[in-house]
């Protein structure tokens, strides 16, 4: 089929492009710093051929118990002997990082409280240079890997600088209840159909027909012939990023109580009570979806709970869907939810729906996020409307008096690009952090926008429908940034180029 990736390519890619992995429900993050670099070269040297390839994973008997994958930073790269002169080859954003204090200001990633806690964050203040990514099929599994690798990380000259867990549920939930997950891009490369290659891996045009920047080297700086050719301008160059992609890398802590006891307190506030349904249908139009996945346009009330849907959610077609057509004055999907505002498909205003579409081709994320930390209460209760009624019973009273476990719950947010300032920062600045975004009069997005007290001049969240419709009070804080990092996720041929050095 047209313009496949071949054989060689898929051997050369690292398998988490391909697969979030859905078979293993246990993942770990190490952040690592080099302390030696002579040491960690030799010790990273013997890790490629435990990387697993897009082939394998695509290969289901090949797929093991557990799966590793490994990605650098900017700072890493210069940390294992890498010149300025390479490193400065890759974008910008990549060079500075997440963490630059003005990337900061645009993401939004502000301390509402004054004291967040920062945790990835402090790894990069610390200088994370490395992230192994390994998912596993059980926690027992993952447990023994741990200890390993603490071992031989330590005597290959690398310092563990943050161990995180985390862990796809059975129930596919993130901790607000609804369903995550579903909709993703297919990569043309892999399966003949959606995206342009090049918007998820170097080294292939994307949706405008362009390569993304890619750093290029001399072939003098590959004397073992270990890079493939360039494939735009110039061929004699050798391409260290092809076959490699960009992660984003952001941990989001998600307060579970405050998010639905605001919904509780704004149902009550216009409507004189809470009943469940209520609560239910208000942070569904905040989400853009049900609970349990179904969209809001195939689904504007609760039909998302009949025996057709339930058959479609068996069959796990859940995104065959488009605003344009059915939901243009966003009646069924507010042009605020979340999902409307991450990916608007084909509905932005001032725009026809194929320029729409051309829009939103260039500003996709590949998403392999995993959440962390106990659920706050069975979040499968939403899924069955007869057990609505709990819901109502934990959050009638104050936050507060609810969340007595104390402990620390969210979602890693996990994506790759090629482009990281035209896809992952464009989308969190343009579409979730902007106040005039398609009809937002003045709102940000309900689940990642800057909604702290502090922002200025904010508006709730504009729910319209055939009589005008709502606008919500302002929605509070209930999903904090706590730091992440932009890393580099080689090909495994650019992983060993990087280890051998020029
Ligand atoms: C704690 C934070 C977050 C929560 C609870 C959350 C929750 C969700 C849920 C429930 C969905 C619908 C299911 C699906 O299509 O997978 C979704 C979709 C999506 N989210 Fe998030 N999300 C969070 C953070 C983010 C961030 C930081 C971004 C990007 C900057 C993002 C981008 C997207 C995109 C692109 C979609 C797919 C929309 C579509 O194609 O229809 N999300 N999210």
């Amino acid at each position: 089929m047209k313009d496949l990736l071949s054989a060689e390519d898929t051997n050369d890619i690292q398998s988490w492009i391909y697969s979030g992995y859905p078979h293993l429900p246990k993942s770990t993050y190490a952040f690592l710093r080099i302390d030696d670099q002579i040491r960690a070269r030799q010790f990273l040297k013997g890790i490629p051929w435990q990387i697993s390839s897009a082939t394998k994973s695509r290969n289901r008997q090949a797929q093991s118990h557990q799966v590793l994958n490994v990605a650098f930073t900017a700072m890493g790269l210069l940390a294992l002997g890498i010149d300025d002169e390479t490193v400065e080859k890759f974008p910008i954003e990549f060079q500075e990082g997440m963490n630059a204090p003005h990337r900061g200001a645009f993401l939004g990633d502000i301390s509402p409280g004054g004291k967040p806690d920062h945790t990835v964050r402090d790894y990069a203040a610390s200088a994370v240079h490395l992230l192994f990514a390994c998912h596993f099929i059980s926690a027992s599994v993952r447990d023994s890997w741990i200890s390993k690798f603490q071992r031989d990380s330590s005597a290959g000259g690398l310092s563990l600088v943050g161990l995180e867990l985390g862990e796809l549920a059975d129930s596919g939930k993130e901790h607000f209840g609804f369903k995550d997950g579903i909709s993703n891009p297919e990569i043309h490369g892999f399966k003949g159909a959606g995206s342009a290659t090049g918007e998820f891996i170097l080294g292939y045009p994307n949706e405008q027909g362009c390569m993304p920047v890619s750093p290029l080297l001399s072939p003098e700086s590959d004397p073992h012939d270990l890079l493939p050719p360039a494939m735009c301008d110039n061929r004699n160059m050798r391409d260290l990023g092809r076959n490699g992609t960009y992660l984003v890398f952001r941990k989001l802590a998600q307060d579970v109580s405050a998010f639905w006891n605001f919904i509780a307190d704004d149902c009550r506030r216009r409507l004189g009570r809470a009943e469940p349904a209520d609560l239910v249908w208000l942070a569904s139009k905040l989400v853009g979806r049900w609970p349990n996945g179904v969209s809001l346009v195939e689904a504007p009330h609760f039909d998302a709970y009949s025996e057709i849907m339930q058959e479609r959610l068996k069959a796990g077609s859940l995104n065959d869907f488009t605003y344009g057509q059915t939901d243009t004055s966003g009646h069924r999907c507010p042009f605020a939810a979340h999902v409307a505002r991450m990916n608007p498909r084909d509905r932005i205003q001032g725009l026809s729906e194929s320029e729409a579409l051309g829009t939103t081709a260039r500003h996709r994320l590949l998403r392999r996020g995993r959440r962390y930390g106990p659920e706050l209460f069975d979040l499968k209760i939403l899924d069955t409307p007869e057990s609505w009624n709990r819901l109502q019973q934990l959050f009638q009273s104050r936050p507060e008096a609810q969340d007595t476990t104390r402990s620390d719950r969210g979602l890693f947010f996990i994506a790759f690009c090629a482009n990281i300032r035209e896809q992952f920062e464009f989308v969190q600045r343009a579409w979730g952090n902007n106040p005039h975004f398609n009809s937002a009069k003045g709102s940000q997005d309900p689940l990642i926008g800057t909604n702290s007290s502090i922002t200025p001049g904010r508006s709730g969240i504009p729910i319209p429908d055939r009589d005008g419709g709502i606008t919500t009070g302002l929605v509070p804080q209930a999903v904090s940034f706590r730091g992440g990092g932009y890393f580099f996720l080689p090909s495994i041929a650019a992983f060993r180029w990087i280890c051998h050095g020029k």
